[in-house]
């Protein structure tokens, strides 16, 4: 297997700014890019600083955003993912309404999950049988977890669903995320990492040790990662 990509920085907002100016590239040589987001905090410290610096360098009209995972809350809620999108980059940037395809995060999970799935199916090309997205976020949590998909919920790694009801372990919340099979479709696929609470978990990935294939993050493929010193201290 090649050697999987790293690109290190000081700290979450280097990498923020590392990120977004590849993003930025990425997006001028495509007609048009269908990219699911993540929650989290690089991903917040990522959408402040394109709002601050590339608001009016990024085509937004060739842009389709989508959530990776959201969680199962009304768009105000403070712990929803489109909401804090809202906040740090919707606002800023001259997007069509139509280009934002977020959750319904306060309808009935079963019924969002299929509905949000039938939804990126119709927009997105297919490949394999299963939307290809021109580039997937992702965070990592503590416990390995990626988008929604957390280690007593592996089964959504492989299931055929496009997307699916997760529960968070702790909290028990509900959430809508992308299932590892989409999510390993997609032509691009990049993990925002940071801080020294990921270190243990980002080593164990890296070397295939410890507790590795309980975690979810273990299992996507092809994926480049974004993190701090912090974060990459065991990766060699
Ligand atoms: C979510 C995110 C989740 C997040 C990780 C990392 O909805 O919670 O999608 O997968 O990326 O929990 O979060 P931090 O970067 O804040 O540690």
């Amino acid at each position: 297997m090649s050697k999987t990509k790293t690109h290190i920085y000081k700290n979450n907002p280097a990498v923020a700014e590392a990120f977004a100016r590849y993003l930025q590239k990425q997006i001028s040589t495509s007609d048009v890019f269908h990219i699911a987001l993540s929650g989290g905090s690089t991903p917040k410290a990522l959408f402040e600083y394109i709002a601050k610096n590339y608001a009016r360098e990024i085509d937004w009209q060739k842009v389709h955003l989508y959530w990776g995972d959201e969680r199962c809350v009304s768009p105000s809620h403070e712990e929803s993912n489109y909401g804090m999108t809202e906040l740090k980059l919707l606002r800023h940037i001259n997007i069509p309404f139509v280009n934002v395809h977020r959750v319904l995060g306060t309808r009935n999970p079963a019924e969002e999950a299929k509905r949000y799935g039938e939804e990126i199916v119709w927009n997105l090309p297919l490949k394999n049988g299963l939307p290809i997205f021109d580039m997937v976020l992702l965070g990592m949590g503590g416990d390995g977890h990626t988008a929604s998909i957390f280690p007593h919920q592996m089964e959504l790694l492989t299931t055929d669903k496009t997307c699916a009801v997760a529960i968070h372990p702790e909290s028990g919340q509900k959430r809508i995320t992308l299932t590892g099979k989409v999510i390993n479709n997609a032509k691009e696929i990049h993990f925002l990492v940071t801080g020294a609470s990921k270190t243990k978990v980002v080593k164990e990935i890296f070397d295939k040790t410890g507790d590795y294939e309980k975690y979810p993050a273990s299992f996507i493929d092809h994926a480049e990662w974004w993190m701090d010193e912090a974060a990459a201290e065991g990766v060699s």
